[in-house]
């Protein structure tokens, strides 16, 4: 028999408490707490062991005898949209797309839902917008197919029957905080309510292959509202990652069990919806008219295809005790140490200045390649000094101010060629044996002092 109990979950990171408290215990976030009714079980509530298992014994299979048979893929008509989902999008899957409000996420699924109606049903909840505003914005995306239909529905029992009843092969949820199951008394939005209409959705792509999007809201830190669950569930998780301002939209993988991670997808918002970037590389790039201090150019592989990009550093005197140390787009813990290991191991202090560190287009990089670049962007601005036209370098930099290799050294080293950059340095151990790439001139670096040197020269 089920009893009602009450608890306290944290909204940010579902913890649950039997009272009442300013801050979590579970994540220390202030504030969060919010009364839930849970159903127990009562076996469980009366701590009563199960002892056996009643029902038919289930059968494993050994691992040679399950089918080696890939997903089926549609392609979704986007290759931007492709490439991050691993290739196209398999049936039966859960996919969740992240993203501060009117970054594109409506648009990005509207587009996608008009090209997949070509092959499949696609059946489009909206739980924000009425069914006017969706319709008015599928027309001015481009002609509306046969094969797509829309709902505007917040139950998920509800939607679930209606998909159980039409079938569509695509389930679109616009968006997940806004649906409420009937079981639970908490407010749509709520963790219960995402932890369980997101249950009942993933069971529901399980069972009937239907391949479901959902579109999830960010809070100010930028991770999708609810606890982590939510992306635990899924099968993917897309990320919007960008500038505020900037017309780019770049959306990462962060988790698919059906394809590589930290695959990007790189989109411009039009009048006309979001249209593909194929050849990304100079877009992250700012076009300088003459050589300016504190900007080096990297090249990264987020995914798998190299990119250009520009990293920008402030170097200041400062007023203050504790000098700023301020990074946007990577990890601020990490600037720090760079910092320390610039002073150790090049003799070059900056305790006294204020260091920014900014990467152009708003993408955040989480590769260690990015060190020599950050490095040699904050010595530039720090002597006022501008690097050479036609630079590009790359590397990692450790604790005792070595120069580390990184992954696809040469097939980066082409990218920068290939836009016309004359003069690289890089990791010894990544550096080609003819030290020569089309062109370009390969300076190898050992250590960080070497890769200090090739800058002053
Ligand atoms: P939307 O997809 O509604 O954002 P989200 O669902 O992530 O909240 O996108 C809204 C923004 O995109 C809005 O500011 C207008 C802009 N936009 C265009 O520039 N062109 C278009 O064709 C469309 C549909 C939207
Ligand atoms: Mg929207």
């Amino acid at each position: 028999m089920a009893k009602a109990r009450k608890q306290y979950t944290c909204q940010a990171c579902g913890a649950g408490f039997p009272q009442w408290a300013g801050q979590c215990g579970g994540c220390g976030t202030w504030d969060t707490l919010q009364e839930e009714v849970v159903a127990t079980t009562a076996t469980a509530a009366g701590g009563a062991r199960r002892t056996g298992w009643a029902g038919e014994v289930p059968r494993s299979q050994r691992l040679m005898e399950v089918a080696a048979a890939e997903a089926p893929r549609t392609p979704t008509g986007i290759g931007e949209l492709d490439r991050v989902l691993g290739g196209g999008l398999v049936q039966g899957s859960v996919t969740l797309i992240g993203g501060d409000p009117g970054i594109g996420k409506s648009t990005l699924l509207m587009q996608a839902a008009a090209t997949l109606s070509e092959s499949l049903d696609v059946l489009y909840v909206t739980g924000e917008e009425s069914l006017q505003q969706v319709g008015l914005r599928a027309r001015r995306l481009g002609a509306p197919s046969a094969g797509m239909s829309l709902l505007a529905e917040t139950c998920v029992e509800a939607i679930a029957e209606a998909a159980r009843t039409e079938k569509p092969g695509v389930l679109i949820i616009d968006s997940i905080q806004t649906i409420h199951s009937e079981n639970l008394q908490s407010a749509p939005g709520a963790v219960a309510q995402l932890r369980e209409t997101a249950a009942q959705l993933v069971r529901l792509a399980k069972q009937t292959g239907i391949a479901i999007f959902l579109v999830g809201h960010v809070t100010k830190e930028g991770v999708i509202a609810g606890p982590r669950v939510l992306e635990h569930m899924v099968d993917t998780v897309l990320y919007f990652e960008n500038d505020a301002g900037s017309r780019y939209r770049v959306i990462r993988a962060v988790k698919n069990r059906f394809g590589a991670v930290n695959e990007l997808g790189v989109f411009v918002m039009t009048e006309g919806g979001l249209k593909e970037v194929r050849n990304p590389s100079a877009i992250f790039l700012s076009k300088h008219d003459a050589p300016v201090s504190g900007s080096a150019v990297t090249v990264i592989r987020e995914g798998s295809r190299p990119m250009l990009l520009e990293v920008q550093a402030l170097v200041d005197s400062s007023h203050l005790s504790n000098p700023r140390r301020v990074a946007v787009g990577l990890e601020q813990n990490r600037l720090s140490m760079l910092l320390a290991v610039l002073h150790r191991h090049a003799g070059i202090a900056m305790f006294d200045q204020d260091v920014f560190v900014n990467v152009v287009g708003g993408l955040r990089v989480a590769e260690t390649s990015a060190d020599l670049p950050v490095l040699l962007a904050a010595l530039s601005s720090f002597r006022d000094r501008p690097l050479q036209t036609g630079l590009v370098m790359f590397g990692e930099v450790g604790l005792a101010g070595e120069v580390r290799p990184v992954y696809n050294g040469e097939e980066r080293l082409r990218e920068a060629a290939k836009h016309g950059f004359r003069r690289a340095i890089v990791p010894r151990d990544n550096a080609p044996r003819s030290l020569r790439i089309e062109g370009m001139e390969i300076v190898p670096v050992r250590r960080l002092g070497e890769a200090v040197d090739a800058v002053n020269d």
